[in-house]
């Protein structure tokens, strides 16, 4: 599989949201990736249903949804009927993840766990053969603009290794301070999708950094 570009509408010009979502559109992006924060999980407000549903009236890729939300499980159908396709729900906000992971998928929307940076990959052993994607987080949630933790880079390791034996389709996806700089080790990893807000929404040409990031490979990438 080629891997995926999400770039984090987190970044956008919220007073040109529409010019901004069509730009993704006609980019060679491959999802739309919308940060749901409550203010409580992390220390951070973004924006809610309102102004995801107005991204969904003109997106037309899937939204790719990232609650760092305390009970995600109170907001699933409503997530499910604004428009997500996928729902990534935090393992450190889940005390019943199995039950989570079953209403996202009756839902009728793929289902992914996000790691914060601390959180190991191994915690995710029993759960794995449920999931569609596991978001690991390569910044703290809460804002875009941060610095990537290299430690990311063994984490997902770690995980491809976990998933080939018993979920060989799953996605890795990573979120936080990624760019063209990173994504070739990133990459050679097993990491599969590609948030990226700044890197995007910061270049002189969003569109031509997006269609730049489907261009890296990991055989760019040499650690010797
Ligand atoms: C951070 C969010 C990210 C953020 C990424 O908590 O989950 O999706 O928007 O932004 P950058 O790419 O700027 O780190
Ligand atoms: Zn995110």
């Amino acid at each position: 599989m080629t891997h995926l570009i999400a770039p984090s509408v987190l970044s956008a010009d919220f007073a040109n949201l529409q010019r901004d979502v069509e730009m993704i559109n006609s980019s060679e992006a491959d999802w739309f990736h919308v940060d749901i924060m409550d203010g409580v999980f992390v220390p951070n407000i973004s924006f809610g249903f309102p102004v995801m549903e107005a991204i969904k009236r003109y997106a037309k890729k899937p939204l790719d949804v990232h609650l760092m939300i305390v009970n995600p499980d109170h907001y699933i159908e409503q997530f499910a009927a604004a428009g997500a396709s996928i729902i990534t729900v935090h393992y450190e906000a889940c005390v019943h993840l199995n039950r989570t992971i079953q209403a996202i998928h009756q839902a009728g929307v793929k289902a992914c766990v996000a790691l914060n940076p601390h959180t190991p990959v191994e915690l995710l052993t029993d759960i794995l053969p449920m999931l569609d994607m596991v978001l690991v987080m390569s910044v703290n949630p809460g804002f875009g603009g941060q610095q990537f933790i290299p430690n990311t880079l063994l984490k997902i390791r770690r995980l491809k290794a976990m998933a080939a034996l018993v979920n060989p389709d799953l996605l890795i996806e990573v979120d936080g301070g990624v760019s063209v700089t990173n994504m070739p080790e990133l990459l050679a990893a097993g990491a599969d999708v590609f948030v990226a807000g700044n890197a995007i929404f910061g270049a002189s040409s969003p569109e031509g950094m997006i269609a730049e990031m489907k261009r890296i490979s990991a055989s760019s990438f040499s650690n010797i």
